[in-house]
């Protein structure tokens, strides 16, 4: 069945079948593959995306049910490493493994885009549910601050665009568990 998607700007059609998940959709149909699959039931947040600007997990997300909305992926957040999180990701260093780490940026980016300063037990709480086994908790609240703060400066909005570059920095370490990066 053939369904439309916007994707980080792009109109494009896919033929599958309309309850397969949109994670399967990115990675496997579009080889988009920085969304991560980590548990495929809603508990991990390593498939975080941006629905009409909502953090959503895509991998139970039926594809027909996101026909006609707005669909940002860690590929589309800037086209040039200008997007606050991405920035403040990188310049403190968050990922170690950096399995989780496109989730944990599409959840931060979400969360400032409805709160451009936000304390750290409003961090805490619109993280929860992005679980790093690596445990860089501590500075993924570190660089949510630092990203409120380079997003008071330029306000640059979850928008459409090309590789960034914090998915890029994470495509270059290493992938710890089962799967394709
Ligand atoms: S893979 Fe979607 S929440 Fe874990
Ligand atoms: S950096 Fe989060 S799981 Fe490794």
């Amino acid at each position: 069945m053939a369904i439309q998607l916007t994707i980080n700007g792009k109109t494009q059609s896919v033929d599958v079948p309309p309850n397969m998940p949109l994670l399967w959709v990115l990675r496997d149909t579009l080889g988009m593959t920085g969304t991560k699959f980590g548990c495929g039931m809603a508990l991990c947040g390593a498939c975080t995306v941006h629905i009409d600007g909502e953090a959503t997990r895509s991998c139970i997300t039926p594809v027909s049910s996101v026909s006609g909305k707005k669909i940002t992926t860690i590929e589309g957040l800037s086209p040039d490493r200008s997007h606050p999180v991405q920035r403040a990701w990188i310049e403190v260093d968050v990922p170690q493994c950096g399995y989780c780490q496109s989730g944990q940026i599409m959840s931060a980016a979400s969360l400032l885009a409805k709160n451009a300063k936000p304390s750290d037990a409003e961090i805490d709480d619109a993280m929860k549910g992005n679980i790093c086994r690596c445990g860089t908790y501590q500075r993924i609240r570190e660089a949510v601050h630092r990203a409120a703060s380079l997003h008071t400066a330029s306000a640059a909005p979850s928008g459409v665009g090309g590789r960034e570059a914090a998915a890029e920095a994470l495509d270059e370490r290493p992938v710890p568990v089962g799967g394709a990066a």
